[in-house]
């Protein structure tokens, strides 16, 4: 039996779900019950009232998301060395630092965090909603972790000035993509609409038509009439995108932006991990508490 009937057979004699970000790999995204982005993900999670398992194939933190919101189910992470090192780049002594220094400024913290962050932050956001969480907010100064190019991005729509905690937090592979590299495509493919995620530089995202979160680009390369994309994200969502869209062409900026954390799952180590029951993520109830009020104060918005 190949691998992935092998998966299909287990998940549904233990009532598993398998949740896959937008950068896994193609073999996972296509036995996913779910493909999307991280609050999307963050969702399924909470409303999959009958799983009894959340298998969930993408990065520490977004397991993390799973865990705190469903406390009485078993998440598992297919491989625990998967972890975002940008949401490493932010600690709970910055921001406690931070909040010293600027006492009236409420503290948003990018779901791309450990759950300690999220829960000593007033209210989590996405890439998808960041614009309209700090819309929400009354304050006009925010303290803002751990992403500073979404930070820029954020303060750029809404005019309020984000203070970014720690001074200089980014994705390594977001910053791999470059203006000039998007100028040769733009040569080779004139009538090409150029999509870029907010976690790219301020330079990339001038270049782009369209900037927003791994789903949002689906949603918009589906929508356009457009026939030719250039694509500013992690390469695994090309695999979404020429799936959804056949007849439609794409190209990466940069053939090197590979996330190596998000390709750290393998279908293997989910099966393992399926089997086994193992890697399950587990958040200590004091700080879940906290970190849940956070993401439900996002969801509200
Ligand atoms: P999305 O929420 O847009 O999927 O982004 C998550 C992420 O890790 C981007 O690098
Ligand atoms: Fe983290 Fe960047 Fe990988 Fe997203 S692409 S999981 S932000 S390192």
């Amino acid at each position: 039996m190949a691998l992935s009937d092998k998966i299909q057979k287990l998940k549904k004699e233990k009532k598993a779900v398998i949740l896959a970000h937008n950068y896994q790999r193609p073999e996972i995204q296509d036995i996913a019950d779910y493909v999307g982005d991280s609050i999307e993900l963050s969702r399924k999670a909470n409303e999959e009232q009958d799983a009894e398992i959340i298998l969930f194939s993408a990065v520490d933190f977004m397991a993390e998301s799973a865990a705190i919101l469903n406390p009485n189910k078993k998440v598992l992470l297919p491989c625990l060395g998967a972890r975002c090192p940008m949401a490493q780049m932010l600690t709970v002594d910055e921001i406690k630092r931070a909040k010293k220094q600027y006492p009236k400024a409420p503290v948003v913290v990018y779901v791309n965090t450990l759950a300690s962050c999220k829960a000593e932050c007033d209210i989590c956001c996405t890439s998808a909603n960041a614009v309209e969480v700090i819309k929400s907010l009354e304050a006009d100064t925010i303290l803002f972790g751990p992403d500073k190019n979404l930070a820029e991005y954020v303060s750029e729509k809404t005019g309020k000035k984000l203070i970014p905690i720690p001074a200089n937090g980014f994705c390594p592979t977001h910053l791999l993509f470059q203006p000039e590299d998007v100028k040769v495509l733009k040569m080779q493919h004139p009538e090409a609409v150029t999509l870029a995620h907010p976690e790219c530089s301020s330079e990339m995202r001038k270049t782009a038509d369209f900037v927003g979160s791994t789903s949002k680009m689906c949603r918009y390369a589906k929508e356009s009439s457009a026939k030719d994309f250039i694509v500013g994200t992690e390469e695994g969502i090309l695999h979404r995108l020429r799936k959804e869209n056949p007849t439609k062409n794409f190209w990466l900026i940069y053939e090197g932006a590979v996330c190596p954390n998000m390709k750290l799952t393998t279908l293997d180590k989910l099966y393992t991990a399926l089997k086994e029951e193992k890697n399950v993520v587990k958040v200590p109830e004091a700080v879940a508490k906290k970190a849940r009020a956070s993401l439900d104060r996002m969801f509200e918005v």
